[in-house]
């Protein structure tokens, strides 16, 4: 099932991702993290899954909250990384969120900073979702942090931009083409030249709302940024809150 010509694949392997979004830092994450749990006072003995984890920076912060944290991702750069903090209730594995398997329920999962949304085929994003329905507990919840269709559609057709970062440059072309925003990132390093894309599908609330119909999920709160605001057609962000219903 996995194949590695898949842009996911080869872009979230490289060191020039980390690059690129070294200010989504740890930080950031745990601010987030502490923030869901307060506005939802989520419950600290709980195990909690963090579904393509990167680096990390979540797991991190989760592992400070909860009884037990298991990070999954498919990039083994990223897992290898992440397993620098591995401690007793903190536990990274390479897998695919498709059909992962880790053997336990969980209270919460955490699909954070846009990991969702990367597949061709439906059939592929309500594998994921019906994977995360199998490894919940009854009632357990699952938060997906997605980008604003609705805001990407209006704002970023055709943006250019440039980005130095330590001493390597970025250009960036973000282009709409179909049910898709693609952002085509070229790389100069020195004297070489690397390109790399992101390609994630442009689910609005609505088409979230019959994925999570046919796994077995409702959506029970939205959000629109990192502070938990009320979600609009503005927002910077999607953020759900979707609850397992038997
Ligand atoms: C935008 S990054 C976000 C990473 C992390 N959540 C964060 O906020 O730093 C998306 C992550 O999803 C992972 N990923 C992509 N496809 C995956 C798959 N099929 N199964 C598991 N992880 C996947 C990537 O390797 C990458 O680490």
């Amino acid at each position: 099932m996995i194949n590695r010509d898949d842009w996911f694949i080869n872009w979230f392997n490289s060191k020039y991702y980390h690059i690129l979004y070294k200010s989504r830092n740890k930080n950031e994450a745990s601010n987030f993290i502490q923030t869901i749990i307060s506005t939802l006072s989520l419950k600290s003995n709980n195990s909690v899954l963090d579904l393509g984890c990167g680096n990390g920076r979540h797991s991190i912060s989760l592992s400070n909250h909860f009884k037990l944290v298991h990070g999954i991702d498919i990039s083994s750069e990223n897992i290898s990384i992440a397993n620098e903090n591995e401690k007793e209730n903190l536990k990274f594995f390479i897998s695919d969120m498709r059909n992962f398997d880790t053997k336990i329920k969980y209270e919460y999962i955490f699909n954070l900073f846009t990991s969702f949304g990367y597949f061709k085929k439906n059939e592929d994003n309500i594998k994921v979702l019906k994977s995360c329905y199998n490894h919940l507990n009854k009632n357990g919840l699952l938060f997906i942090d997605f980008l604003n269709s609705e805001q990407i559609k209006r704002t970023i057709n055709g943006l250019k931009e440039t980005k130095n970062i330590n001493g390597i440059r970025f250009n960036i072309h973000k282009e709409i083409i179909g049910d898709y925003v693609i952002k085509k990132i070229e790389i100069k390093d020195g004297e070489a030249t690397y390109n790399f894309q992101e390609k994630v599908q442009l689910f609005k609330i609505q088409d979230f709302k019959k994925l999570f119909e046919i796994s077995g999920f409702e959506i029970i709160s939205s959000y629109g940024d990192y502070q938990m605001n009320p979600y609009d057609p503005n927002s910077s962000r999607l953020i759900l809150c979707a609850k397992k219903i038997s």
